[in-house]
């Protein structure tokens, strides 16, 4: 039987921090209500496109691997905030980190994106199609973000992170998922302004603004995810005693309680980062798994339990059995370019775009280097 081990990580967080305060300048918001509600202190904001932190990402989980780029047989690139539509932005990835080898795909699925981007890599390993494989999760939110509405604005981060996932004879990687959608609740999350469907109707596109029923998708989100998590748990043949580590979605602090005590896993088995990074979407589980193994969270043979929901409303749960390997083969030296802006100042200057004021040339905020030149 072939199994399929992640046997690398990297996370790619750009530098610039957004605080509660940053926010609070230009929001009817404050400290005290974002972290009483959320548990959310600051997040990041991304001076580069998805695509360029999805290459550091990439180039980092590779030198943990210690594997080359050409040796991949499979991208998949997790995101709702693809750099383009057509061609995909797996094959930017691909061209960019010289994957020569490998197929690429795009799987979005909001903020699962990058759980059901794994389900597909293990499914295609597992069933011998590829044996190396990319995995990314990432997400360029502040572009298209609603920063005039608080309701939204305060939770969402920018981020990335990417694993390596490779055939292997052990019982490791993905021991089994469920999958799923809430899909009579997809109203509650819609991004208006991305996609066909505003073509003719007035809306330029880019313009976004979100429609967001914050506390039926709470409802929605716990539910979801605690019956997805029973549900693996059962499949599997594993009780909530047994898992070592909970590395769940980070949407809001308070879904992550509920969802904890109500699978029953003890609360001290949960990797936090909601407070630091705020919810990125489909980047927020790996940057939280890559974060756990640099803290040493995770032992080998750990078992991991992780549960997500992402607009849709898509849910899932992964159990996870790891490998032997807990710490990288390599570094890579990759990085991000340098950047003189603060994150205020570039949520300012996606403001005054979206305001019509100036800089329609996306002042502070580059287009992904292999559009630049269209
Ligand atoms: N600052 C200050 N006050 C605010 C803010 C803010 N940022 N946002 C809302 N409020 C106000 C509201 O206007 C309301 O005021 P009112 O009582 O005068 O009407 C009050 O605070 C309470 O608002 P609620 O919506 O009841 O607050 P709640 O406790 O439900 O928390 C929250 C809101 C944080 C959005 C919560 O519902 C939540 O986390 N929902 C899930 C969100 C989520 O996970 N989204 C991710 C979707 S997944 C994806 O894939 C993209």
């Amino acid at each position: 039987m072939t199994y399929a081990a992640i046997t690398g990580w990297g996370k790619a967080m750009p530098p610039a921090v957004l605080t509660n305060a940053d926010l609070s300048n230009f929001l009817d918001t404050n400290d005290e209500w974002i972290v009483s509600r959320t548990g959310m202190k600051e997040r990041r904001v991304s001076h580069v496109p998805s695509a360029e932190m999805a290459v550091i990402a990439c180039k980092r989980a590779l030198a943990c691997a210690g594997l080359e780029a050409d040796e991949i047989d499979l991208i998949v690139y997790g995101s709702c905030s693809n750099d383009e539509q057509v061609p995909n932005t797996a094959s930017g990835v691909q061209v960019a980190i010289g994957a020569t080898k490998a197929a690429a795909m795009d799987v979005n699925t909001a903020c699962t994106s990058f759980l059901y981007s794994l389900s597909t890599a293990t499914a295609l390993i597992r069933t011998g199609v590829v044996k190396k494989a990319l995995v990314i999760g990432v997400e360029w939110i502040s572009p298209f973000m609603d920063w005039d509405n608080r309701n939204v604005a305060v939770l969402f981060g920018d981020g990335c992170a990417a694993v390596v996932v490779e055939a292997s004879d052990q019982q490791v990687g993905v021991l089994g998922e469920q999958l799923g959608c809430l899909a009579d609740a997809r109203q509650t999350l819609r991004v208006r302004g991305m996609g066909t469907a505003y073509v003719n109707r007035g809306v330029t596109l880019g313009d976004t603004s979100w429609d967001f029923d914050g506390q039926e998708i709470f409802k929605r989100a716990v539910q979801g995810m605690v019956q997805a998590s029973q549900a693996v748990m059962q499949k599997c043949g594993v009780t909530p005693d047994q898992i070592d580590l909970v590395v769940p979605h980070q949407a809001n602090l308070r879904i992550i309680d509920a969802v904890v005590s109500r699978s029953g896993v003890p609360a001290d088995r949960v990797m936090l980062t909601v407070e630091r990074y705020g919810n990125m979407s489909a980047a927020t589980v790996p940057v939280a798994l890559a974060e756990a193994l640099e803290e040493g969270r995770v032992k080998p043979g750990a078992l991991i339990l992780m549960p997500a929901f992402g607009a849709g409303l898509t849910v899932c749960a992964h159990l996870v059995r790891w490998g032997d390997r807990i710490t990288p083969l390599r570094e890579s030296d990759a990085a991000f370019p340098p950047n003189n802006k603060s994150a205020l100042d570039l949520v300012q200057a996606v403001r005054a775009r979206k305001a019509g004021a100036h800089d329609r040339s996306g002042e502070g905020m580059r287009a992904p280097k292999f559009v630049e030149n269209l």
